[in-house]
């Protein structure tokens, strides 16, 4: 595995590998990696020949200054779980990948706009920015995103579609730790009883996923928000079914026969957000009918 920190040093080593007629895999992270990244880079190794995985915490998507400042930064730790699994670790410096620390803008109707865009102004600019950058730079065949960041997922096919880039998006599912919690960077910064609280998130996605062929949206709806409680230790930021294409909200169950439930919510001053996807019986019946 050879670490590299420069776009030049990036680029010859993978027209050396294209050369030979090698295929590559792509894991684009902010670091401070966990089993749920290398689920990644596994996939990314038993689909190509050079897996890559760059490491960089994008300023331009964090529109909460206070978040970046505290979002774990671990490249030693990150090297070391990545040995044996990657074969080039791309870790720039800012200045090496912004001359001016700014986003481009980018519209893709609901999808850059609704849940994560509503409330995290300009952070889908800033991820379109750097993921439009580095899949220009590293010129992957294969590029493996995690479904825990649906909505980012959906943001980046959408990108990569407008932009017409020759790069396959592979959906990746969520991993999750034993007890249902979604595996993610920001719990390296839970205390042991915010970790208690934050799987109020993945239990309520399950409750709801159990009942949805029993209730109509709104109870659906209802059910998950009022677990939310002021003594959950929780404060729940949105709760939201959307159509898993389009993430127009879901009202008739009919028309969305692909839909999602997206949570974000704070415990204490950390963000943390999980979905789960949801298929209704009925439309899964008529399907195979
Ligand atoms: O999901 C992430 O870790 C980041 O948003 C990404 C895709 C690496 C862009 O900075």
């Amino acid at each position: 595995m050879i670490v590299i920190e420069t776009i030049s040093d990036l680029t010859a080593q993978i027209a050396e590998a294209k050369s030979k007629g090698l295929t590559v895999g792509f894991v684009p992270t902010m670091g401070a990696l966990h089993q749920g990244h290398l689920h990644l880079v596994q996939k990314a190794a038993a689909a190509a020949d050079l897996v890559v995985v760059s490491i960089f915490v994008n300023p331009t998507q964090f529109n909460n200054p206070d978040d970046l400042l505290k979002y774990p930064k671990t490249l030693e730790a990150d090297c070391a779980l990545l040995e044996n699994h990657a074969d080039l670790v791309f870790a720039p410096a800012t200045t090496e990948m912004y001359t001016r620390v700014e986003s481009k803008k980018w519209d893709f109707g609901r999808l850059t706009s609704s849940l994560e865009g509503h409330f995290r102004p300009g952070h889908f600019d800033g991820v379109c920015t750097i993921v439009q950058k580095l899949l220009t730079i590293v010129q992957p065949d294969w590029a493996f995103f995690g479904k825990k960041d649906f909505q980012q997922l959906a943001v980046i096919q959408a990108l990569v579609r407008a932009e017409g880039m020759p790069v396959s998006i592979v959906p990746c599912d969520t991993i999750r730790e034993p007890d249902g919690l979604a595996m993610s960077s920001r719990n390296m910064r839970l205390n042991h009883q915010q970790r208690q609280d934050a799987l109020l998130i993945s239990r309520t996605l399950h409750l709801l996923h159990d009942h949805k062929d029993d209730c109509n949206i709104e109870q659906l709806l209802d059910l998950g928000k009022n677990a939310f409680t002021p003594a959950s230790g929780l404060s729940l930021e949105y709760m939201a079914i959307v159509d898993a294409l389009t993430f127009e909200p879901v009202e008739d169950k009919a028309a969305h026969p692909h839909a999602v439930i997206l949570i974000a919510a704070f415990v204490g001053d950390i963000r943390l957000i999980d979905n789960i996807e949801l298929k209704w019986a009925d439309t899964l019946a008529k399907k195979t009918a």
